[in-house]
């Protein structure tokens, strides 16, 4: 299986740079190295084995016309379009954009092979270079935390709507990772992993409710069963806070999941995620 194979079924935790600086956020996406480290746990480890994973899922939720105006918002390294590669619509004219040139760099080669026409664009979610109505969709999965004026970013995503299109943001609820979460307090005495605070499913719900006309939640059913270590460590060092953990604070997590692994066969993590759908 390819790396790109395994990756469908993610939804990623992000780096605890969402309750950092802009600058750490530049940081942490400068280039993909740290979020496919992030990618690939998910992608190994998911227990919700359905076709394309949860990118096939988010895609069955989209109501859009044949020749839809389509808009992605930090499209990261394009696993959304390669997961449904074959089933986009022809009419389809799809933009996709990132505020990281170096994430930018990386979805363009990555949809290079997809029989499909795309359009390229730098662009910060909080200022969009587009006239009202100009899309009859708009997907923005596991970005709007990162955003730090997120009524601005909405404001912006339901102007460039048409009326009564919709917005896709796909993001994870308070119970997600709960888990790893106390792992990361009991051995780095930080919990990683409060994303859910910035835009979750929960208070996502509340940003989006005064901007758009309609707004629902929609859960996709997952958990983590890892039955490696290693791949955790990994997953913790593309973290800042993980990077910044010392040694032996590593070395004692590893070792626990590793008796736990012994001792059940995996170590289990709850998922909460899904999708957040905003009417204009
Ligand atoms: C966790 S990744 C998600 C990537 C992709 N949407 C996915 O679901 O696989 C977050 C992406 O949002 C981008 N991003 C963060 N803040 C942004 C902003 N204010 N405007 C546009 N993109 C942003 C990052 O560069 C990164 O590529």
């Amino acid at each position: 299986m390819t790396d790109f194979e395994t990756s469908c079924t993610i939804v990623v935790m992000p780096d605890d740079a969402t309750i950092d600086s802009r600058a750490a956020i530049r940081e942490q996406y400068k280039t993909p190295v740290n979020f496919n480290a992030r990618v690939r746990l998910h992608g190994r480890f998911s227990t919700n084995k359905v076709s394309g994973g949860m990118f096939s899922w988010i895609f069955d939720q989209i109501q859009a016309p044949p020749n839809a105006r389509v808009l992605e918002l930090g499209s990261g390294t394009a696993l959304f379009w390669r997961a449904n590669q074959n089933r986009i619509p022809p009419g389809w004219r799809i933009t996709l954009s990132d505020f990281s040139a170096g994430m930018l760099a990386d979805v363009r080669a990555n949809v290079a092979a997809i029989p499909h026409a795309f359009s390229f664009m730098q662009i910060d979610a909080q200022a969009l270079p587009f006239d009202d109505h100009s899309f009859d969709a708009v997907v923005a999965n596991h970005m709007l935390y990162h955003v730090p004026d997120k009524p601005r970013a909405l404001r912006e995503i339901r102007r460039v709507l048409v009326p009564g299109a919709r917005c896709y943001a796909a993001t994870m609820g308070r119970s997600n990772m709960r888990e790893f979460t106390a792992m990361t307090q009991r051995f780095i005495g930080i919990s990683m992993g409060r994303a859910a605070e910035q835009f979750g499913l929960e208070t996502g719900f509340d940003y989006i409710r005064p901007v758009f006309s309609k707004v629902e939640v929609r859960r996709f059913d997952d958990a983590l069963e890892v039955t490696e270590a290693q791949p955790l460590i990994d997953y913790i060092e593309s973290t800042r806070i993980g990077r910044n953990a010392t040694a032996d604070q590593k070395a004692a997590l590893k070792e626990y999941a590793e008796a736990e692994i012994r001792a059940r066969g995996s170590l289990h993590f709850t998922k909460d995620t899904g999708i957040l759908i905003a009417t204009a």
